[in-house]
């Protein structure tokens, strides 16, 4: 199958179970999911839907039963055959940018330091696109601080530019404002979005706010396995 060029990722009929003590128990039951060059797409799900399974997927952090998942071009599933370790590992540096709930900054190193992190990673640093973005999500004055110094909205916009720093073409958010209080994780998601929007990021933001998902422009809803 030929894939469009602007599908960053396209997922179809994914599959993915996790064995326990208790058995297998199946997570994901035949997943289909394109987002396109640019596009926000929101998921939403009841707690234990699978929607982080389906993003560690799509991060090629774990891989498939079975299915088609292919992510900027790069073959990460298809039938039986998964890209190995090295492949994804080099996607996911270079290519796709991650915000967790619990912000996962780096502790020992400042504001700045966790701001260039991904970039220099991915070799894509540029000290006046990070002022710049140090400058849009208000943190210009914190850049000497360690997290620990932070409030939990100053370190999740660390976080967040963290992700864009690179400007890559990817950025999957996992619950990113779980941790914030209302006003504060609005304030954090709109800027987020904003960056995203600017920078022509394809985002998949999983939430479970509608508020939130409605600020995306798509939204699907996971549920036995499917999305809807
Ligand atoms: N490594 C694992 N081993 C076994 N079971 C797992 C593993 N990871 C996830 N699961 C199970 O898979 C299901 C989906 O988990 P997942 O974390 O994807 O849900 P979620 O939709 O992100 O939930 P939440 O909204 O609470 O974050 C849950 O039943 C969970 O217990
Ligand atoms: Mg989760």
């Amino acid at each position: 199958m030929t894939i469009p060029a602007d599908h960053v990722v396209l997922a179809r009929d994914l599959v993915k179970s996790f064995q326990t003590a208790g058995g297998q128990v199946a997570v994901l039951n035949g997943v289909d999911l394109t987002l396109r060059r640019g596009e926000s797409l929101a998921v939403t799900g009841e707690s234990g839907s699978g929607k982080s399974t389906l993003l560690h997927l799509i991060a090629g952090l774990d891989l498939p039963d079975s299915g088609q998942l292919t992510v900027l071009g790069q073959d990460i599933a298809r039938g039986d055959a998964r890209a190995d370790d090295r492949t994804r590992a080099a996607l996911r540096r270079d290519q796709v940018g991650m915000i967790f709930q619990q912000f996962n900054l780096i502790p020992s190193l400042t504001v700045a330091a966790n701001l260039s992190f991904q970039a220099r990673l991915a070799d894509r640093h540029d000290p006046a696109r990070q002022a710049e973005l140090a400058e849009a999500l208000g943190l210009s004055a914190l850049l000497d601080r360690y997290p620990e110094q932070l409030s939990g909205g100053q370190q999740q916009r660390v976080a967040i530019g963290r992700a864009l720093g690179g400007q890559p073409p990817l950025v999957l958010a996992d619950e990113p404002t779980g941790n914030l209080d209302e006003a504060t994780g609005d304030a954090v998601a709109a800027l987020m979005l904003a960056l995203v929007r600017q920078q022509g990021t394809s985002l998949v933001l999983v939430t479970h706010s509608q508020r939130l998902a409605a600020l995306c422009d798509r939204r699907v809803h996971l549920s036995a396995g499917r999305l809807a």
